[in-house]
């Protein structure tokens, strides 16, 4: 994890109480899990909808929404093998707090979207991994780190396409930013059984 780690900017690590916490409500952590890979097919989709005139984005977002459909898929196996049923999901309130501060104008807000979407590709990444190394069943463990190692290339995704549409060290500037709000916002959220 910790040569990953040093290429995905994250500004905080998760709180250690997080792992134990998780594996004891790992039932609600599968759910919520389900819904983040749902949300990441559809926010991948979204980003086709809004900049249809972006080839490279297009093409690399489409493959990004099949990956995590595929991911939604394989998780909500799992949620059916051990007998749950997916609800319908509440507010991602993390999301929610990221994305105000989104500017609103042309490239800036095609960066900020790029970026903000690079976080949570790389908090998800971190919170995966910590699955992949604790959890007590191994095709578990198996199953968390291949999907962590899946995140951490989204991560790699979103800010090659903040790289190829704006300015590279405008984007390092903005993403250290950035970072620093995510982190802020993660270390302020309550113990709870969900993946961000
Ligand atoms: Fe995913
Ligand atoms: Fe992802």
């Amino acid at each position: 994890m910790s040569e990953t780690r040093s290429v995905i900017e994250l500004h905080t690590k998760t709180n250690p109480e997080w792992a134990q916490m998780a594996i004891d409500n790992f039932d609600a952590i599968l759910i919520d899990h389900a819904h983040c890979e749902k949300k990441a097919a559809a926010s991948a989709m979204a980003m086709v909808s809004r900049y249809p005139e972006k080839p490279e984005l297009v093409k690399r977002c489409i493959k990004l929404a099949q990956e995590e459909l595929r991911h939604f898929q394989q998780v909500h196996d799992r949620i059916i093998k051990r007998g749950l049923v997916l609800n319908r999901g509440g507010r991602d309130t993390y999301v929610q707090e990221l994305r105000k501060a989104l500017r609103s104008d042309g490239d800036e807000r095609l960066m900020d979207l790029l970026l903000v979407a690079a976080l949570i590709e790389g908090r998800s990444w971190e919170r995966l991994s910590i699955l992949g190394e604790h959890l007590s069943d191994e095709s578990y463990r198996n199953f968390y780190s291949g999907l962590a190692q899946a995140e951490a290339g989204h991560y790699r995704v979103f800010i090659d396409l903040a790289k190829l549409y704006c300015d590279d060290d405008a984007v390092d500037k903005r993403l250290e930013e950035l970072a620093k709000m995510e982190s802020e916002i993660i270390a302020k959220r309550p113990l709870e059984p969900r993946i961000h």
